[in-house]
């Protein structure tokens, strides 16, 4: 559109800046298809200062398509644990599995079959494609939306599908030869100058010349998004159940939130510490002591759990179960973030 005719200078104005100012990332040493798949993967809702050790440490362990595609569930969550949204590490498997059955392991280089893979969407498919090939496949997220707002003085709310399309759109006219770090620098400043929640930082922006969001003092009211669907918040108990060392634990269903990874026993609501002692009978245990409590929150994409741990020293390891010691419930099995808060409050209490 003639209106954004002078988006055609962001690639003279973005690439120098990104040559200086780009932050020094483990994913930017290479351009291996692989690599930066899994590092798009990890940063789709993760940050990057948090995705930097666990990207170093999955590529070690599993160093090519190969080995992800053969790698056991269990070392997988592993890998994973910490990082939430486990369904991002099952896609990565299920589509390195794909790509060793169609592509004979080698990662296919045409947008449509990458777009096809599980776990790609088309964000990850223009990132993969333009960083990695060499293709003007835009990677259009939430801070290239916000950019390219506040560039055009745009009140568009960002989160509508529509306007996704269109900034693809824009975009794809004005790729230059240098894909990859075309991409690269649009993210970074979203990332930086251009961030989320906080001012824009104009003064130290490469496009200020001809942003319409500076030029119309409006960058720092920009962009609109639709309003927020509240929280589903829901409650309950987990027991941190121990006897002589060893703690219990079990396997979530097979299907729903956190599915197949561990859990502390739980259940859907709070209640008094009687009806805990109960609930532990219900168990198939009997408490013989109830060493402490504490309340912990953690939040999902739309679900909040509001959590009250109760820590109780039983009996006799019984129960459906599997009892764990500490160093296994460490080093083998993937407990997501949720139930590690009540792990660490034990392990802090040690020290
Ligand atoms: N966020 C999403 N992809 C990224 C990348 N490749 N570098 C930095 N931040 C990102």
């Amino acid at each position: 559109m003639d209106k954004y005719k002078f988006l055609s200078r962001l690639p003279e104005a973005l690439l120098p800046w990104y040559k200086v100012s780009r932050r020094d990332l483990p994913w930017r040493q290479d351009r291996d298809p692989y690599h930066i798949w899994v590092s798009e993967i990890m940063l789709q809702q993760t940050r990057v200062e948090a995705v930097k050790g666990y990207y170093t440490r999955f590529l070690t362990a599993l160093p090519s398509i190969a080995a992800l595609a053969e790698c056991d569930g269990e070392q997988l969550h592993k890998l994973w644990e910490g990082l939430g949204y486990y369904s991002r590490v099952r896609n990565l498997q299920k589509a390195a599995r794909q790509i060793m059955e169609h592509y004979n392991g080698v990662f296919p280089r045409e947008y449509k079959d990458v777009l096809s893979l599980p776990g790609i969407g088309e964000y990850t498919a223009g990132a993969i494609c333009s960083i990695a090939f060499g293709m003007p496949t835009p990677a259009v997220d939430g801070n290239v939306l916000r950019v390219i707002a506040r560039l055009t003085d745009d009140t568009t709310p960002i989160d509508q599908p529509a306007y996704k399309k269109q900034v693809q759109s824009l975009l794809g006219e004005i790729y230059p030869s240098d894909t990859g770090d075309f991409t690269q620098a649009l993210m970074e400043l979203g990332a930086t100058v251009c961030g989320p929640n906080r001012a824009p930082d104009c003064e130290n922006c490469p496009c200020k010349d001809f942003c319409l969001g500076y030029q119309n003092k409006t960058a720092g009211e920009l962009p609109i998004k639709l309003p927020k669907r509240g929280r589903n918040v829901q409650e309950q108990t987990v027991f941190v159940l121990s006897c002589d060392g060893k703690y219990a634990i079990e396997k979530r269903p097979d299907h729903g939130l956190l599915a197949g990874l561990w859990q502390f026993p739980n259940v859907p609501r709070k209640m008094p510490l009687q009806g805990a002692l109960e609930q532990v009978e219900r168990f198939g245990l009997k408490p013989k002591e109830i060493l402490i409590q504490v309340e912990r929150k953690h939040i999902f994409t739309h679900i909040e759990w509001d959590m009250c741990g109760v820590y109780i020293e039983v009996a006799e390891c019984g129960g459906d179960f599997r009892w764990l010691s500490a160093e296994e419930i460490n080093v083998q099995i993937a407990l997501p973030t949720a139930f590690r808060l009540f792990w660490e409050e034990l392990e802090n209490g040690k020290k």
